[in-house]
């Protein structure tokens, strides 16, 4: 049995002591220039020193698997070798890539069988914090730990003293550290916010100490890995200056004792001024009326100069994302419907109209634009090059995190409101009842998923495609 939620998160406060933070282990090169990454089971000390390893599934067995970095315009190659009992694949998340390399099973290359491998080559042409990750069985793979970061550094070194990334997970783990499996699969959970877990950590740690130096700027990379679980987070002793979302550069803009949102899949670039004099600090969740410490920020003196923070922090060169107008667009309609609470009463699965009672014998419970599933005819085709608006309206009694593929899009509009210089990004949050227009330019040709990022709502529906004209 696992215990409530908040109990268990609260008795992990009361360890003592923090483990150093793992550095994240940096991919390497075989020789023949290829990343190799084994998908396979391995072990790790989720719950910390000296109590149960957990057996996860990672890529080099480790949960993150390794930080690969790459310069912006470099050609990316990563053999993906298959050691896991279930076919898969790699979905580099945020990159606006090459579709064949996209990693979706059915869709852009056959799942990778166990025992098989396949090759990932694409450039990556944005600089930014994007991460990779399972694309089959998502909702067990990722929830197994089959992720990484991927970080894009950009092609004159921003002048930061050091980059440190931060991959937030919440894992569901009984009393003596295994995956709860039990909880795979369950209905109920699908129906509701997903399958939410119960010990968070980051870099694969719980409550890691972070060392930082006096006089230091530092770039943080925040990136959450969460099946579904949308993070409330804030800071103490540290001023963090936002800088980037899910990759891409905004204007730096300080955030103040404010908390601020992260829900999965998406990443949030900051930059700290660190002072001594604050002594240290923590990065925190926000979970009902509780406050966690997801890590803890201790300052040292440093032993080799440092370049710190005399100037204004400046705005990251932008990514050459093609510019949107709305003039001439297409628009699209895109309804979310289903859940629990909801009023959905038919929707077409595999192209037969089921009514609920039928959806929920096959476990598909959301839908979107009147599918649930992934549908056999894309929900619109795009000329390349053409402007696209997609109207979203999620009506449901829930959240929902939207991702699509191979684009970054803005909002242009919030519940009939026009929205000016919104940021660019490829996962955006629907708050329950929320219509949310985005616009992109489908300059990339291919066919390109479009889905609710909590898992265990894809799963259960949430998901479609598009294709954009070669
Ligand atoms: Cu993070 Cu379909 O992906
Ligand atoms: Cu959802």
């Amino acid at each position: 049995m696992i215990s409530d939620r908040r109990q268990f998160i609260q008795a992990a406060g009361l360890v003592a002591g923090y483990a150093l933070l793992p550095g994240l282990a940096f991919a390497g090169k075989d020789n023949d220039g290829f990343i190799n990454l084994e998908a396979r089971p391995g072990k790790m000390p989720l719950l910390g020193k000296g109590k149960p390893l957990t057996g996860v599934w990672g890529y080099q067995g480790t949960s993150p698997g390794p930080q690969i970095r790459v310069r912006q315009g470099d050609e990316v190659k990563v053999r993906l070798i298959n050691k896991l009992p279930q076919p898969t694949t790699i979905h580099w998340h945020g990159v606006r890539i090459v579709n064949a390399m996209d990693g979706v099973p059915g869709l852009t290359q056959e799942a990778v069988q166990p025992g098989k491998s396949f090759e990932y080559v694409f450039t990556a042409p944005d600089a930014g914090t994007y991460w990779y990750h399972s694309h089959s069985r998502t909702w067990e793979q990722m929830a197994r730990g089959l992720y990484g970061a991927l970080i894009v550094e950009e092609k004159d070194k921003p002048a930061f003293d050091r980059d440190i990334t931060l991959v937030v997970d919440d894992w569901r783990l009984t009393r003596e550290g295994k995956i709860h499996e039990e909880s795979f699969g369950l209905l109920r959970e699908w129906a509701h916010g997903g399958r939410v877990g119960n010990w968070l950590t980051v870099n694969g740690q719980e409550q890691p100490e972070i060392p930082l130096y006096e006089g230091e700027r530092v770039r943080l990379r925040l990136i959450n890995v969460c099946n579904a679980s949308i993070l409330s987070l804030g800071m103490t002793g540290l001023d963090p200056v936002v800088i980037a979302y899910d990759g891409q550069p905004v204007q730096p803009a300080a955030l103040g004792g404010n908390p601020f949102g992260i829900s999965p899949a998406q990443r949030i670039d900051l930059v700290v001024d660190v002072r001594a004099k604050a002594g240290g600090g923590a990065l925190l969740a926000f979970e009902d009326n509780q406050v966690l410490e997801l890590a803890k920020f201790t300052i040292r003196t440093p032993s080799s100069p440092v370049a710190g923070f005399g100037g204004k922090i400046a705005r990251l060169p932008d990514n050459p994302l093609p510019d949107f107008a709305p003039a001439g667009a297409m628009e699209v309609e895109l309804k979310m419907e289903g859940g629990a609470m909801g009023a959905m009463r038919s929707v077409i699965y595999k192209g037969e109209k089921l009514a609920i009672g039928d959806l929920v014998k096959v476990k598909q419970i959301w839908a979107l634009a009147g599918t649930a599933g992934l549908p056999e005819a894309p929900l619109f085709t795009a000329r390349r090059g053409q402007s696209v608006i997609i109207n979203m309206i999620n009506d449901t009694a829930w959240p929902h995190p939207m991702h699509i593929h191979g684009f970054h899009y803005k909002v242009v509009e919030s519940n009939a409101k026009p929205v000016e210089d919104a940021p660019w990004r490829d996962t955006e949050l629907l708050l329950p009842r929320d219509r949310i227009s985005l616009g992109f330019v489908a300059d990339n040709p291919g066919k390109w998923l479009l889905h609710c990022h909590n898992l265990e709502h894809t799963a259960a529906g949430m998901i479609t495609w598009f294709e954009v004209e070669a």
